[in-house]
């Protein structure tokens, strides 16, 4: 077999053996297939699409290039949540302690932000001391002792998609969603889960800019979940304005610790609700959604779901008096409020120009060994909707270099639109897919 052979098959249009993938996917992790005919071999997959049997057949292929974690000790169900990522979208921060409250064990394999929006990874390690590269053995103890534990992809764990990702990035070859759903199902189902919630974004900020093709990267993933035997759901959620009031890793940090005692914002915390339920159905599909929800709501208001992720946070290696004081979490040394040009209702907040302002600020990367600064970011975002005075704050702008914050200051220009009437609100959650 030669690798050339198996590329005019997919360039040409036509469907790839099991044998004819597997075969690419192991020479390419040996590195026995080069970088360039990979290249060639995702280009042809971007053009020409693959059925859902060979994108379940590369998943497993992507998944078995690396370590499985062996979870078998854990006798809880086993469920995750994955995000294609979001402005502000600090979800899994909260949802992580929130669903281990309920007897369900969440170990999540988190990524690193790239491109305009934050990664998980990052923003957890804006707090001193927290450490994301446990092995797979602290991993587990974490696992059993507080149900839930965050971790950064080990070097074992999918190097197949490990090489494939950095590939794709520079060969014009990531929004193809058969690309798109084995990379990051091989990476979760190689966690030993039973579950998985997909939060599939969707707008102007994310992968996905319009609802057919996010539905369609959700069935897809939901497919390629149930063929391995795995409980699935997923759901389309509006990424037009950021979530929540704050983008940038110490100050969504600080967000979510609010928003675990109670006191988050409405979206945020819905949406958090929202997941948590469908986790709780997924580990048990008898369980009561609108008592799940109220229970939910219960342990965010009454400490439980804060305690939680301070005894995560503590396992992990991190500074607890940090999380009880945020104050002492990086603080930006400027902070530059942006005041309403007029008087009116929010109509609408631009989550992509507030993506692009904090990677500029230094909060995100444009290479992925670039390092990001934790305290810079936005806070203070105003919401669609609002009603805001001329000169009220609608954001405040946290910044460790003029330069930087004066390049930030002109993309938020125009990010927020304040019209006369009351904005028609758009609904967060766009469609549910069990
Ligand atoms: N996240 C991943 O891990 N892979 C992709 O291809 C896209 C988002």
């Amino acid at each position: 077999m030669f690798p050339q052979w198996i590329i005019e098959k997919k360039r040409d249009g036509h469907e790839l053996s099991e044998e004819d993938i597997r075969w690419f996917i192991n020479g390419y992790a040996r590195d026995e297939i080069p970088d360039y005919q990979m290249a060639a071999m995702a280009m042809a997959i971007f053009l020409r699409g693959m059925t859902p049997r060979e994108i379940a057949i590369l998943t497993d292929a992507m998944m078995r290039s690396g370590d499985l974690v062996d979870t078998s000790t854990i006798k809880k169900p086993k469920v995750d949540k994955h995000s294609t990522g979001g402005i502000g979208d600090k979800v899994s921060l909260i949802l992580a302690p929130l669903a281990a409250c309920f007897d369900i064990a969440v170990p999540m394999i988190s990524g690193r932000g790239l491109g305009i929006t934050g990664g998980t990874l990052d923003k957890l390690e804006s707090i001193p001391g927290y450490r994301t590269d446990l092995s797979e053995k602290e991993f587990l103890s974490v696992i059993e002792k507080c149900g839930c534990s965050i971790i950064g992809q080990t070097a074992r764990l999918a190097p197949a998609d490990k090489k494939l990702y950095a590939l794709r990035d520079v060969t014009g070859t990531v929004p193809s969603i058969a690309l798109i759903t084995a990379s990051i199902m091989c990476k979760k189902l190689a966690e030993g889960i039973d579950s998985l919630i997909l939060d599939v974004k969707c707008g102007r900020a994310a992968f996905m800019k319009n609802r057919d093709d996010a539905r369609s990267l959700a069935m897809s993933m939901v497919n390629v979940g149930r063929e391995m035997g795995k409980g699935m759901a997923a759901l389309l959620t509006d990424m037009n304005q950021p979530l929540g009031r704050t983008a940038g890793n110490a100050l969504e940090v600080v967000e979510s610790i609010e928003t675990l005692m109670g006191r988050g914002p409405k979206d945020l915390t819905d949406l958090t609700v929202a997941f948590a339920v469908q986790m709780i159905s997924l580990a048990n599909p008898e369980a009561d959604a609108e008592k799940a929800d109220q229970e939910c709501r219960k342990k965010l208001q009454d400490g439980t779901a804060f305690a939680k992720f301070r005894e995560m946070v503590s396992l992990h290696g991190g500074e607890i008096a940090a999380i009880d004081h945020p104050a002492l979490l990086p603080q930006a040394s400027t902070k530059h409020a942006v005041t309403a040009a007029r008087s009116g209702f929010v109509a609408d907040v631009n989550a992509e120009a507030m993506g692009r302002a904090v990677v500029v600020l230094g909060g995100g990367r444009a290479k992925t060994d670039d390092h990001v600064d934790p305290a810079v970011g936005i806070s203070g975002i105003v919401k669609i909707g609002e009603q805001v005075e001329h000169d009220q704050p609608i954001m405040i702008v946290h910044a460790n270099n003029s330069t930087r914050l004066a390049e930030a200051l002109q993309l938020l220009e125009g990010a927020v639109t304040v019209g006369d009437s009351p904005a028609k609100l758009s609904p967060l959650i766009l469609e549910t897919i069990t």
